[in-house]
């Protein structure tokens, strides 16, 4: 692809997207940092100027339909194009099912899993429209195959987003717009220092090969060669992201 792409990527405030945020711009990408959590969204933008990449803030909360709607028009806006849609915001959701905590179950629902769906509709509209070939890549987990004690919630939204994202790869692939789920296993974000306390983190970090937690850089690298068109061939597809993550 000869012109600058332009990548929007949730939850580019921390983490996993921080990172996907950095490699992109550092790979020569116009990066739209989305998240609610403007202050260390900012902060992601800042990081990226500072090594003289071009990045733009935009405030969303993916489980709002219009908000993202607004997030992709704004990237259109200001950089006249969506060549890769990261959808990545995400909450852990922890709670034991008996006793489930209903607001969270809803809410993890509502972030992890509608939150991907507008992402993906959102991006497929407006790359069918301006005729792009792009790349819409979702951020499952390992936990969307593989059942962990206490995490009820987030689980039923990691599987929901590896079939959202065959489901509309199939339906993409005659616009020439690929689709991917990348799945990571354990990685060392605030996210899943959330696990600290009820044992799990301790017992995931077991499970990693190794036996250290991923560090997002290395779940950012993946991110990047998915979204190459080199990776023409992964579409529909889960990339396992994991380091050997085992049950
Ligand atoms: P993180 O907590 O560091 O980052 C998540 C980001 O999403 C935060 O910046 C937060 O402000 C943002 N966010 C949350 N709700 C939002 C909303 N409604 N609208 C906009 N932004 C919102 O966590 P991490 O680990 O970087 O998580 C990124 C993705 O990776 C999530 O989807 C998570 O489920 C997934 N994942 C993480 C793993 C891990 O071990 N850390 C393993 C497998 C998947």
């Amino acid at each position: 692809m000869s012109e600058q792409r332009v990548a929007v990527i949730t939850g580019g405030a921390s983490g996993i997207g921080r990172q996907v945020s950095l490699k992109f711009a550092r790979k020569g990408d116009r990066v739209v940092v989305a998240d609610y959590n403007e202050a260390a969204g900012q902060e992601t933008v800042d990081m990226i100027k500072k090594e003289g990449g071009e990045a733009a803030f935009v405030q969303v909360d993916v489980s709002k339909q219009e908000s993202v709607e607004a997030l992709v028009d704004k990237a259109v806006e200001l950089y006249g194009r969506i060549d890769v849609m990261h959808n990545n915001a995400g909450i852990g959701g922890a709670g034991p099912v008996l006793e489930q905590n209903m607001d969270l179950y809803h809410r993890t629902i509502n972030v992890n899993q509608h939150g991907v769906a507008y992402g993906i509709i959102a991006a497929g509209r407006k790359m069918k429209e301006l005729g792009i070939k792009g790349v819409i890549i979702n951020t499952a987990s390992v936990f969307g195959f593989l059942a962990s004690p206490g995490t009820f919630a987030y689980h039923a939204t990691k599987g929901a987003v590896i079939m959202m994202s065959k489901s509309a790869a199939l339906e993409l692939a005659p616009y020439g717009i690929r689709v991917v789920a990348v799945a990571p296993g354990a990685v060392d974000t605030p996210i899943i220092q959330g696990y600290k306390d009820s044992g799990m983190l301790d017992s995931m970090r077991a499970k990693v090969m190794g036996g250290e937690l991923t560090q997002p850089e290395v779940v950012a690298d993946t991110v990047y060669l998915v979204s190459l068109d080199e990776a023409a061939a992964i579409t529909g597809s889960v990339v396992m992201a994991d380091q050997g993550y085992a049950s």
